[in-house]
């Protein structure tokens, strides 16, 4: 969603601040600007539109300033135009406000402002921020006491920096519902919505909790609450590199991600499993291992493509671990009133670890006196922070929008975490080393699939003028058919459905005609000889078919026009390698299609707003 990046020191902020733009791009896209103060002068540029046009016209300008703030947004209220790109100014525009998030109550401060002679020049929530800051200044107060003075009065979610041209010498910011962290350097200091924006420049972080803001200089930082209690914050140290958020040589950080499998899977599973005990070490959930284990449920939550691993841990945990489970969309559990009791473990999984809806279901479960474990991809999100136990994928930082190696990352761990509830109950240390020896199996298996590539983009370049393609699996399958449909939807645009196979004779079979693509995962497990069924059921209708099936399989050539073939492991890990020419076939549709693959139209990597 939106990016926020922002500098104090003794340096030039501009190109620090385009830099960081740049490298939060990737949450959201569609306008970008810049505040700086600079000489007792404030300087606003905006634009519609990518970083590098806010570049250009920041180059011609010749400008420098130790002060500075710079935002990437993704529209919530208003078109994206310059008007209401961000930052939002007052009328003698000495206060800059960038913001991601929503002001809920933004039409009844802005009829209160009104009423006092405010005149508003954007259609964003976000622009009765800035007026009712300059209203309490010009009521006597200083910059941060107007800032805690109007979040006193706001309903929604924030994370904002704001700068005042009379006070240069600060940046505050403060946070409820959207992420905002403080970047130590000497001399200088940085805030930002994301680390990665500040990579380039620090290490030491610390990350603001909600309800909490900061008052940032350049020899310093002081953290209180928005009602004004001082804070001690602990400083971490970030692991992640500058190369690890580079395409490093390839086109788009998609094709990347893809291609990185191998490695992230290994990560994944680093110093996880034992293979002696047929079981898996989770440092994370020790403290928790045995209410989880006695857990009488698990309730799985979450959006998206994390909603899809999910799935594939409902299968993983009733089949392996005998623990009964469900899943569910994150936005319909907050909002369902779900029955959850103390004796149930709620599982959310977020890449980002900052997902608004999966937070809010987090919170509900955690209310509601479950065992709440979190599984996130990025270290200090807010999801990681407040579940009371988790995982970490280790993925590594996933930028491409459609999430790839995050996706099989998470079937990993939530494989990891079956097996260690599985084998303290009814699963034998036999049992647990089949599962153990396939899971150290599968880095390699996930590199022979890749070498499928040029074979899947040949595909690709046959089906990428089709107007709708259906999925089709069984099992744990079903979820990949989901996953696979999504894939192709979020960067090609394509209309794509995913389907149970079964299911599809209660009305998907209507659509099939010789132009409606049917990929069918078609693995030989346990509903084999029925996916081959409706193979039969849709080829008797002339639909162009195309399969994900097993490599000893020759049977099924007969019947498809295109087979993928792939290695074989144990059922339960199958989704992890029958995802991946899903991924492949997606990106080289979109590729072929001349689509933007890392920064699809409308879609924003984390979604910090419901
Ligand atoms: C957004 C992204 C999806 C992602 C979903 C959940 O919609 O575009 O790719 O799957 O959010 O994100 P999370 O970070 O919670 O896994």
């Amino acid at each position: 969603m939106c990016g926020i990046v922002g500098y104090i020191g003794d340096k030039n902020c501009l190109p620090i601040l385009i830099n960081g733009l740049k490298r939060l791009e990737y949450r959201g896209y569609d306008s970008a600007g810049i505040g700086i103060i600079t000489n007792g002068d404030s300087v606003l540029i905006k634009n519609k539109g990518k970083v590098s046009v806010l570049e250009d016209r920041v180059g011609e300008m010749n400008l420098e300033a130790p002060l500075g703030i710079g935002h990437t947004r993704w529209a919530t209220h208003g078109i994206p135009n310059e008007t209401n790109a961000h930052p939002h100014t007052n009328e003698d525009k000495s206060l800059f406000l960038i913001h991601n998030g929503i002001i809920e109550n933004y039409r009844t401060i802005k009829n209160e402002l009104l009423k006092l002679g405010y005149e508003f020049a954007s259609d964003t929530d976000t622009e009765v921020l800035v007026h009712l800051i300059d209203s309490f200044i010009n009521r006597g107060n200083d910059l941060c006491k107007a800032v805690q003075l109007t979040l006193n009065e706001v309903i929604g979610t924030y994370g904002i920096a704001v700068i005042y041209k009379s006070e240069p010498d600060k940046v505050v910011v403060a946070r409820k519902g959207s992420p905002l962290v403080v970047g130590l350097g000497e001399n200088e200091n940085f805030i930002a919505s994301d680390v990665s924006a500040l990579l380039a420049h620090t290490k030491q972080i610390i990350y603001l909790d909600d309800g909490e803001l900061a008052v940032v200089s350049r020899d310093g930082y002081k953290v209180k609450t928005i009602a004004d209690q001082e804070i001690e914050k602990e400083i971490h140290e970030i692991s992640m590199t500058l190369e690890e958020i580079d395409k490093g040589g390839y086109t788009h950080f998609m094709l990347k991600e893809i291609m990185e499998q191998p490695d992230s899977v290994f990560n994944s599973m680093r110093g996880r499993l034992l293979f002696d005990e047929g079981d898996a070490k989770l440092g994370g959930l020790s403290d928790v291992t045995n209410r989880l284990i006695n857990s009488e449920r698990i309730i799985i939550s979450a959006c998206g493509t994390s909603w899809h691993a999910g799935l594939v841990a409902e299968y993983m945990l009733e089949n392996i671990a005998r623990l009964p489970a469900e899943v569910e969309y994150a936005s319909e559990f907050r909002y369902r009133n779900p029955v959850i009791n103390s004796n149930d473990t709620v599982i959310v999984i977020s890449q980002s670890g900052e997902t608004a809806d999966t937070l809010a279901a987090l919170r509900e479960a955690k209310y509601r006196g479950a065992l709440v474990l979190g599984v996130c991809n990025v270290v200090g999100s807010t999801i990681a922070r407040e579940s009371e136990a988790g995982v970490y994928i280790h993925a590594g930082p996933e930028i491409g929008v459609a999430s790839t190696k995050a996706f099989t990352s998470q079937l990993i761990v939530l494989a990891l975490i079956t097996l260690l509830v599985a084998r303290r109950k009814a699963l034998s240390a036999d049992e647990g080393k089949l599962i153990v020896n396939a899971l150290r199996r599968l880095p390699e298996q996930i590199s022979h699939i890749l070498n499928l590539n040029s074979s899947i983009e040949l595909l690709a370049n046959e089906f990428k003028d089709a107007n709708n393609f259906l999925y089709l699996g069984r099992g744990y399958n079903f979820p990949v058919a989901l996953e696979g449909a999504l894939k192709l939807k979020e960067i090609s645009y394509i209309h794509a459905e995913g389907y149970p196979a079964a299911e599809m004779k209660h009305g998907p079979i209507a659509l099939i005609d010789e132009n409606l693509p049917v990929v069918f995962i078609a693995t030989k497990d346990s509903t084999y000889e029925k996916v081959i069924s409706n193979i039969e059921e849709v080829k008797a209708r002339g639909g162009r078919l195309i399969a994900i099936a097993s490599e000893n399989d020759d049977e099924i050539d007969r019947l498809v026009n295109h087979t993928i073939k792939i290695p074989d492991t144990v059922e339960m890990l199958r989704p992890i390698l029958t995802s991946i020419p899903l991924q492949l076939l997606a990106y080289h549709i979109a590729v072929k299609k001349g689509l933007n693959v890392d920064q699809p139209r409308n879609l924003a990597k984390s979604v910090t707003v419901e």
